[in-house]
């Protein structure tokens, strides 16, 4: 029976907790700092498994299975003799940097420590951990029950194995992946992607269209499943700033944050999460 340990039970760390609970037998340890977002977590996985079972994906007892596989903690200590974790705290790669030493206390030789950051450097990531060639990035996208890609991150110090093992955790877990290369911040995806958000942030600030116009015109130009501004309020805006901070960092310019993404996050307009972002979901109305 293995077990496998997902560090923070946001946004993220939750839909991970049940893609593992729901494919791999054995415990699944959740452990976030605060009791109230562990139970929060845990009605959201209970939520997700009643829908697999109405939709016919699963029955009663298989949901109950997975439920019963999941471990909510705040003590980090349950993951000892964990085979993998995945790290799913906020974007920031001192809190990151710390959290991979610490783990790196408690756990075995052997645990593969991943991280599920959006584009922080897995070797910065890795440095301060005893193994880092056990180390390496996982980035799912969100929902993460939905959503089939994960882009595996080579850090400097990650060995063959450990790719090798990650890339079968992940066809086991129903994903496919890539593997990115080279430890480039924003990796292959975030980098892409965050290019198209700034100029729809741009386009937005300069009034050549108004947030539903250009969601719209996105969706329908390009085939895509939401426009930016839906795609930047699912993620949590205060997340999409972070990604950009560090991405300007390095690459400058062409990912300097706007000032009304900036205005917004300290306004705590902070997407679907806090009921309001570019679109207001207390009311159920669109408009930027
Ligand atoms: P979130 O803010 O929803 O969740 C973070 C969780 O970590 C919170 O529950 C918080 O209490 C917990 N936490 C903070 N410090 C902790 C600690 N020391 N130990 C244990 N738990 C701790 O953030 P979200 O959106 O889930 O993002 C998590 C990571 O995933 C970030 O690195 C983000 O860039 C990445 N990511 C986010 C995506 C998104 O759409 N939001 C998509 C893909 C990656």
């Amino acid at each position: 029976m293995e077990k496998v340990g997902i560090i923070g039970s946001g946004l993220m760390g939750t839909g991970i907790a049940f893609v593992v609970a729901r494919q791999i037998e054995g415990e699944t340890v959740v452990v976030d700092v605060d009791e109230k977002i562990l139970e929060k977590s845990r009605r959201t996985v209970e939520g997700l498994a009643a829908r697999a079972v109405e939709k016919g994906q699963a029955t009663q007892e298989e949901a109950g299975k997975w439920l019963k596989r999941l471990n909510h903690t705040t003590d980090r200590s349950d993951l000892k003799g964990a085979a993998f974790i995945i790290e799913a705290v906020p974007e920031d790669l001192a809190l990151k940097c710390r959290l991979f030493t610490e783990l790196s206390e408690i756990c075995a030789q052997e645990t593969i420590l991943a991280s599920n950051t959006s584009g922080l450097p897995i070797t910065q990531i890795a440095a301060g951990a005893r193994h880092p060639e056990r180390v390496i990035g996982t980035h799912f996208f969100n929902p993460a029950p939905v959503m089939k890609l994960v882009e595996i991150v080579r850090g400097y110090a990650t060995s063959e194995t450990t790719i090798q093992k990650t890339r079968g955790f992940c066809s086991r877990l129903g994903k496919e992946s890539i593997l990115v290369e080279k430890d480039y911040p924003g990796f292959i995806t975030t980098r892409i992607g965050n290019g198209y958000l700034a100029e729809a942030l741009r386009c937005l600030e300069e009034g050549v269209g108004s947030a539903g116009d250009i969601d719209k015109g996105c969706r329908l130009a390009y085939n895509y499943p939401m426009g930016p501004f839906e795609l930047m309020d699912l993620v949590g805006l205060d997340t999409v700033l972070r990604v950009f901070e560090s991405l300007h960092q390095v690459y400058g310019e062409r990912f300097r944050p706007s000032p009304l993404l900036r205005q917004m996050v300290s306004a705590g307009r902070l997407g679907r999460k806090s009921g309001s972002g570019f679109y207001n979901y207390a009311k159920k109305e669109k408009g930027a």
